[in-house]
């Protein structure tokens, strides 16, 4: 697998999360996914950008194309020095959460049906690292 390009993105405001958005959709439009793909890789990277921020203290998102034999793919590295996770399948349970009452405890395991990869990794007083897929 080769990585034809990649950027690193700074993450830790709300104006961040959106030059984030903004970017995942541009790299998804010039590697021709369909809209409705292009729309879940958007809302992943959303949902796991604003996990960076709020929970993670922020971090940066590296953005990715990738060439794999035939297939062409996008891959979003969110990565925060933050707190990290002590239990990541409890964290990925819908309605799980630590937050403020306002969230759903749906972002991270939404995230995860809506793209093709998903990895989490996560150690407590180092930081997270999600890294999803999109291939076509
Ligand atoms: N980057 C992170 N660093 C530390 N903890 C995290 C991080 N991302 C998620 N978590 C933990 O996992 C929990 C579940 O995250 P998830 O995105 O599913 O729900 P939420 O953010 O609480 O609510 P919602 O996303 O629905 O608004 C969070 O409440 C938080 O405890
Ligand atoms: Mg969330």
């Amino acid at each position: 697998m080769t990585i034809i390009k990649s950027e690193v993105l700074p993450l830790f405001t709300d104006d961040d999360l959106v030059k984030v958005r903004q970017a995942v959709r541009a790299w998804m439009i010039e590697q021709e996914f369909s809209l409705v793909t292009q729309t879940k890789m958007v809302t992943a990277s959303s949902e796991l950008g604003r996990n960076m921020v709020v929970y993670g203290g922020g971090g940066c998102a590296r953005l990715e194309c990738l060439n794999d034999f035939d297939r062409r793919g996008i891959r979003v590295i969110f990565e925060d020095q933050g707190p990290g996770i002590a239990d990541i399948s409890q964290a990925l349970t819908d309605g799980f959460t630590t937050g403020d009452g306002l969230g759903l405890g749906l972002g991270l395991g939404g995230a995860k049906r809506l793209v093709n990869d998903f990895e989490i990794w996560s150690e407590p007083g180092h930081g997270t690292r999600v890294t999803i897929t999109m291939w076509k």
